[in-house]
């Protein structure tokens, strides 16, 4: 089945405080969206959707282009909404009619290694019409009111969601198309639409640039200077 990769970069990198999106903020020589397209070019991918900030969609396809080396043909371009839901609508809209498969990825989260691509894409292929990567819980959660401690949750029931989340493209098309709440990822709009969603193991290296720390830990691992 053909695969589609939809790389969604139009936030407005508020927390990461650089001074502009942060999807165009240099890791070390090369910026978060970069590093995130080396890993999507790396996957077997049939279409790359990088979903750009207003005004800055040139940019994004110089970003693509680079990062596409011969593949250029695979790569489009579209700006975003003002959530990432709707930035996501706005990258499912931009797909050829052909893919079967799509993945919607972070660009955040730069430093994902191919291995999580395959992981989603195989978990697809062998029948499940979406799938997640996923991590362990490392610290002990509470539920809280305010400023009080109202239960212990079992962090053995507990995972943390990373990208790229895969979905046969006709589920998540579906989904899209119904969905009513805002969700802060793709597997919550396809659950919410009555799917079930197959969970694999994420990695580490997938995690998500957010704050200055999370910058210094990816400029740490790419053994690049703190600029
Ligand atoms: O804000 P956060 O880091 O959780 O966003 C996750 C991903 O969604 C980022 O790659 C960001 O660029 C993208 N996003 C988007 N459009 C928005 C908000 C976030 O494409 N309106």
């Amino acid at each position: 089945p053909r695969v589609g990769i939809i790389v969604v970069a139009a936030g407005s990198g508020t927390r990461l405080a650089a001074g502009g999106p942060k999807a165009f903020v240099g890791i070390d020589g090369r910026s978060v969206l970069r590093h995130a397209l080396d890993g999507v070019f790396a996957a077997p991918t049939a279409q790359v959707v990088v979903v750009a900030p207003d005004g800055r969609e040139g940019d994004a396809l110089s970003e693509a282009l680079a990062a596409s080396g011969d593949r250029r043909d695979l790569v489009s371009v579209v700006r975003g909404g003002t959530t990432r839901q709707a930035s996501v609508a706005a990258g499912l809209d931009a797909l050829w009619a052909d893919v079967e498969i799509v993945l919607v990825h972070d660009a955040a989260r730069s430093l994902t290694p191919p291995e999580v691509f395959e992981r989603v894409i195989a978990a697809i292929d062998e029948g499940a019409p979406g799938a997640i990567p996923v991590l362990s819980v490392i610290d002990t959660i509470k539920r809280v009111a305010g400023d009080e401690i109202v239960a212990a949750v079992d962090r053995a029931e507990l995972a943390a969601a990373q990208t790229p989340q895969g979905f046969r493209r006709d589920v998540l098309d579906a989904a899209y198309a119904t969905a009513t709440e805002d969700f802060t990822d793709d597997a919550a709009v396809v659950a919410e639409a009555g799917h079930a969603v197959a969970a694999v193991p994420g990695h580490p290296l997938a995690f998500k640039i957010t704050t200055p720390a999370d910058l210094d830990r990816a400029r740490h691992l790419l053994g690049a200077q703190a600029a």
